[in-house]
């Protein structure tokens, strides 16, 4: 498993808490923001990324442990997640990648039933641990409180990420759609609101 990425924002590192395998998310600063800005950004999606960890685990969702924050250098030092991100699994294809999309599908329908959003949600954010159990991770632009617009947002973000990741994997976006259908109190409202998103992108 990789632990040693670098995205655009935040830098992911192997570490240890108290013995316990651990990763380090940190935010280092940066320079192309205005510094008090960019203290600013950096220090609330740190608190963000933690508080909606927790809200998705008290909502039925796996999220990693956090073992520790440091509020002055935006960093996070939690549970590391064995496994691989559910974006490989799922290009493998097969049983395996119906399972964990559908799985996928019903951890969104628990977030966005509890008023969660994720706001990046991609098969790249699900970890899938070696018992099969499935971990989501990076939530620093995630909501509570959340609008119907902002779920369908967020189910609009993950149907893309099925779409362009799985291209002609239709089953394994519709296991995880219906998935999700079925665990959300008013699919028909969440239908509604993502053929609207749908539209809209198609004529703006
Ligand atoms: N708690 C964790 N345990 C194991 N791997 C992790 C953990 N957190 C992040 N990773 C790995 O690091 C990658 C990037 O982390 P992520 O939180 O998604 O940050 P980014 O904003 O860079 O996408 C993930 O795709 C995953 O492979
Ligand atoms: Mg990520």
């Amino acid at each position: 498993m990789s632990v040693s990425s670098k995205g655009a924002e935040a830098t992911i590192t192997a570490a240890e808490f108290l013995r316990r395998p651990a990763v380090e998310k940190s935010r280092p600063p940066k320079s192309y923001r205005l510094p008090e800005l960019d203290a600013h950004i950096r220090s609330v999606r740190t608190r963000n990324e933690v508080r909606m960890m927790r809200e998705a685990r008290h909502a039925g969702v796996r999220t990693p442990c956090v073992y520790d924050l440091d509020v002055s250098r935006c960093s996070i030092t939690m549970e590391l997640v064995p496994g691989v991100v559910a974006k490989d699994v799922i290009s493998a294809g097969g049983d395996e990648a119906l399972r964990v999309a559908a799985e996928i599908g019903r951890a969104a329908a628990r977030l966005h039933s509890a008023g969660l959003c994720h706001g990046d949600l991609t098969t790249s954010n699900v970890i899938v641990r070696p018992d099969g159990e499935i971990c989501l991770i990076d939530f620093s632009m995630g909501r509570s409180n959340a609008t119907m617009e902002d779920i369908g947002v967020d189910l609009r973000l993950l149907e893309n990420a099925f779409a362009s990741s799985h291209a002609g994997m239709d089953d394994v976006r519709e296991a995880m759609m219906s998935a999700y259908f079925e665990g959300v109190p008013d699919p028909d409202a969440v239908r509604r609101k993502l053929e609207d998103i749908r539209n809209r992108g198609r004529y703006t």
